[in-house]
């Protein structure tokens, strides 16, 4: 075989290597160790070599010219034998197997080779061949396969041992259990499965083990108490389930405790209270539970402190002040409830403090002023009240600011633009008002401002963030002005009043008015800018009523003008029949002139439906108030029936309902006065085309549904059907609840049959439920709950219950309903939702609205059970959420 090679053009070092060989392969070992040059250590190191990739040319000086290896880059020798003691190549960028002829290193010590590329398997002869091996460090590299039994068959000397980051698996052997000199074991971030066995404790020298980010699974098992010279323990992201070990309290010394990312359950042993040395606890995300322990606060040299996404229940401890290193607080996604102790004024190091999803009330403490370090504070989706306290521009390193999701009230305290390092505050979804300061035009690394869905108003600031700034920071505050919003200021705050004054303008009918002084303030730019925008809106109309200054006088006109008691709640006019009578049903009484026919004026006109035309005027106060002109007076009841059924209707008070607040009768015409909402109907939300720049969330969505179904059942419960649900007869607020309009009008007008609700009520195409064609079914409240399921599809998929296509008529319900049938129901939702909808509620959601819209009214459940079913999408889906967290 060697003559065969050596006729072939060999280089150097191929001649050295082959020559090696042929020692190490059939020489006696006397005869290499006699042969200086070529002692076994040089020999395993050239052998070594030939079999890597060296990109870097690292291993350049190792060079077989040398007597002896002692200088070589990465090796050291122990000066009294010259033999090779330390192997150290740590990041190298080597590739290669770690092969047998690093088993000549008789002598060697240290061996790490940590931070290349090597791959392959773990020689398993490696720590018996090696038995003066004290430190073994082959982390971050690509090996694989199992870690071998047979490794550790005598490695009595081993005190470090780590194959972090490799791509190991298999179970980690028993055999480890008799490296009795081991100090520090480290496995972390490979694939190795299977239980931790007990043999683990008895390395009672360990001081660190690190066993994090593996596939092991199983209890812990007990003995880990053995370990008193334990300092550092870390066992998180495994599978491990059961409790933490209940005696851990005993490995005094312990300062770093991670089980995070398990599956570890039951509440946070006692013992933990006596590692007042521990700077570490992590045990975030497991189902842990019961209340944060009282004695927290005792552990007095933590650092970091994180019990996230567990079932911690209770209160936070106000020891919690007693953590005076603390940099890092995290207590986010549990039950943790109560308000937050002022203590944490103490928390002078703490640097992150996240306490976001729990339910916490009360207000965010001014105390936290004291936090002086903090340069990230969490406290969204809790039921924190109060203001923001003026006193957090204390926290002057603050970069990360979140209050979403609670109840804040009152104004931005200026002083935030203190904050100079501020780069991102999300305010959103509070109850804050005011303007926006001016001064946060200062923050200059701001580069995340949101603010949307507070009551603020008045104009944007102009000037730094606020420049780049984009609507969906401000969405929902209807109030806030400027060009980003697309609302011009001079607008809607500054309208321009004019008065209109009957002496002159109405001057053809005369009234008992025309001496009196009766200015009503109406803004016709406000007029027209909601006449324009609004499109069909069934339901809903403002007038004013403005009357104030005349009062007084009234009495000697003849006619019962201006408010008074109760007596005056029956009068009626019947000197002059033409004039009506305009009843709030908060107690006062506003006569109206004939005029009301002018101020009910084309120009106010919002909506024309079923039950007649809806206008809008604005009073005095700048409030908007909403009128409906009730249909032809020949199906119109008697005044008193009339009134009767008004103020029954009146009585019925609900968050989901809209209000009536008035009324108006006279002989000729009738009209009902309701609350007005500036965002118009849910028919305008999810199709007008002005709106489609605006997002309306899943969250949303979810909400305005549960509310119509709360509006409906109520209803139900009065025994009262709508006859007419539709999305322009559902009413938006800022806050997105929905409120349903429209009610109760069939039973003003007389003697109504299926005919007339079907043709002239029931008119809305899409929504009418079968049984109104059939003239022998009793319609029942079931019709309504079919108008909802109609209503639940369309709100989920943005699209009108039938839309004309060119050639094509597209039914929503039954789109759905094949959609379904072919397992494709996602491509029915809103394509404005897609990546921003829970599938765990929109697909139950929309299997509820095909089940309220059946064919047959007894198979569509009550709205009763309608809300307790979306209750529990909620929660379900909630549930869910928490556990991928
Ligand atoms: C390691 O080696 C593999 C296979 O030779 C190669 O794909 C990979 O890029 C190398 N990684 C590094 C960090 O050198
Ligand atoms: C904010 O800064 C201004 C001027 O720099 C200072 O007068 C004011 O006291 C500061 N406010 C707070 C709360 O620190
Ligand atoms: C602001 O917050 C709202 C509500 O949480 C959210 O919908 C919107 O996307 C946020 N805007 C930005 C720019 O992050």
């Amino acid at each position: 075989m060697l003559s065969y090679i050596i006729h072939i053009n060999l280089t150097m070092q191929d001649k050295f290597i082959i020559f090696s060989l042929f020692l190490v392969l059939f020489c006696p070992f006397q005869v290499i160790s006699l042969y200086q040059p070529f002692n076994e250590d040089m020999l395993g190191l050239i052998v070594f070599k030939s079999g890597l990739e060296d990109p870097k040319n690292k291993l350049s000086s190792w060079n077989e010219d040398d007597y002896s290896p002692c200088n070589w880059e990465g090796v050291k020798c122990d000066p009294s034998t010259n033999r090779v003691s330390s192997l150290v190549l740590d990041g190298f960028s080597l590739s290669g197997h770690i092969g047998k002829s690093l088993m000549k290193l008789q002598f060697l010590q240290i061996l790490s080779l940590s931070r290349n590329n090597f791959t392959g398997k773990i020689n398993h002869d490696l720590l018996v061949t090696l038995w003066n091996l004290k430190v073994v460090d082959l982390s971050e590299n690509s090996l694989s396969g199992a870690i071998p039994d047979e490794l550790f068959r005598q490695c009595w000397s081993l005190r470090v041992l780590s194959f972090a980051k490799n791509n190991l698996s298999g179970k980690i052997p028993e055999s480890l259990s008799s490296c009795y000199s081991l100090a520090s074991l480290n496995f972390s971030s490979n694939q190795l499965n299977g239980e931790l066995h007990s043999g683990m404790w008895f390395l009672k020298e360990l001081q660190s083990l690190d066993l994090s980010n593996n596939f092991l699974k199983g209890e812990i098992p007990e003995g880990v108490q053995n370990l008193y010279d334990l300092r550092e323990l870390r066992l998180g992201r495994n599978f491990f389930t059961g409790r933490i070990p209940e005696n851990i309290g005993n490995c005094l010394l312990l300062k770093m405790i991670d089980f995070g990312d398990n599956l570890l359950t039951d509440e946070i042993p006692e013992s933990i209270q006596r590692l007042t040395s521990c700077t570490l606890l992590n045990l975030q995300v497991n189902f842990l539970n019961g209340s944060i322990p009282h004695w927290i606060g005792e552990l007095n040299n933590l650092e970091i402190l994180d019990l996230s996404s567990n079932r911690f229940s209770g209160s936070i401890p106000s020891g919690i002040g007693g953590l005076r290193s603390l940099q890092v607080l995290n207590l986010s996604t549990n039950n943790i409830f109560g308000s937050i102790p002022v203590s944490i004024k103490e928390l002078k190091s703490l640097y992150v403090l996240d306490l976001s999803d729990n339910k916490l009330n009360g207000s965010i403490p001014l105390e936290i002023e004291g936090a002086i370090s903090l340069l990230e504070l969490k406290l969204q989706r809790n039921l924190l009240g109060g203001r923001i306290p003026v006193q957090i521009a204390k926290c002057s390193a603050l970069k990360s600011l979140n209050l979403a999701h609670n109840n804040l009230i009152g104004s931005i305290p200026t002083s935030i633009a203190n904050l100079t390092n501020l780069q991102y505050a999300d305010l959103s979804w509070n109850k804050l008002s005011g303007t926006l300061p001016k001064k946060l035009t200062n923050l200059t690394h701001l580069s995340s401002f949101n603010v949307s869905y507070n009551h603020l108003q008045g104009e944007l600031p102009i000037g730094g963030f606020f420049n780049t700034i984009t609507p969906s920071f401000v969405h929902g505050n209807p109030l806030l002005c400027g060009s980003v919003v697309n609302h011009s200021c001079d607008r809607s705050y500054h309208p321009k009043p004019i008065v209109l004054n009957p002496n002159s303008n109405y001057s053809n009918s005369r009234t008992s008015l025309q001496n009196h002084h009766h200015k009503i303030m109406l803004s016709i730019s406000v007029f027209i800018a909601i006449g324009a925008a609004v499109s069909i809106v069934v339901g809903v109309v403002a007038v004013t009523i403005l009357n104030i200054h005349v009062r007084a006088s009234v009495s000697h006109s003849g006619y019962p003008f201006g408010l008074s008691g109760g007596e005056d709640n029956s009068f009626s006019p019947e000197k002059d029949p033409k004039c009506g009578k305009f009843v709030m049903l908060n107690g006062d009484i506003v006569e109206f002139p004939n005029e009301v026919n002018n101020l009910l004026k084309e120009g106010n006109e919002i909506g024309r439906g079923g039950f007649g035309v809806v206008y809008c005027v604005v009073l005095r106060d700048q409030n908007f108030i909403a009128i409906k002109k009730l249909i032809g007076s020949s199906l119109t009841k008697s005044q008193e029936d009339f009134e009767r059924e008004v103020q029954k209707l009146g009585n019925i008070k609900h968050q989901n309902l809209v209000a009536l607040e008035g009324y108006y009768w006279n002989s000729s015409f009738q009209l009902i006065i309701y609350e007005y909402f500036s965002r118009g109907s849910l028919h305008k939300l999810l199709h007008d085309d002005d709106q489609r720049k605006i997002v309306f969330s899943w969250r949303a969505r979810f909400k305005v549904i549960l509310g119509i179904a709360k509006g409906l059942a109520y209803l139900h419960q009065m025994n009262i059907i709508h006859y007419n649900l539709k999305s322009t007869n559902v009413f938006i607020d800022t806050r997105d609840e929905p409120k349903i309009g429209d009610f109760g009008l069939v039973n003003l007008l007389p003697i109504l049959d299926h005919c007339v609700l079907s043709s002239k009520i029931q008119s809305a195409l899409g929504y009418t439920a079968p049984e109104f064609a059939c003239r022998t079914v009793n319609i029942t409240e079931k019709c309504d709950v079919y108008g909802f399921g109609i209503l639940v599809l369309e709100i989920v998929s943005g699209k009108r219950p039938v839309e004309y296509m060119e050639d094509d008529v597209v039914v929503l319900c039954d789109m759905v309903r094949s959609s379904l049938e072919d397992e494709k129901v996602e491509q029915c939702i809103d394509e404005k939702l897609v990546g921003y909808f829970s599938p765990e509620e929109a697909i139950p959601m929309i299997k509820l609205g095909l089940v309220c819209a059946s064919q047959v009214p007894s198979s569509r459940p009550d709205m009763a059970d309608v809300v307790n079913i979306l209750e529990t999408i909620q929660c379900s889906s909630e549930g869910q959420q928490e556990e991928i967290q």
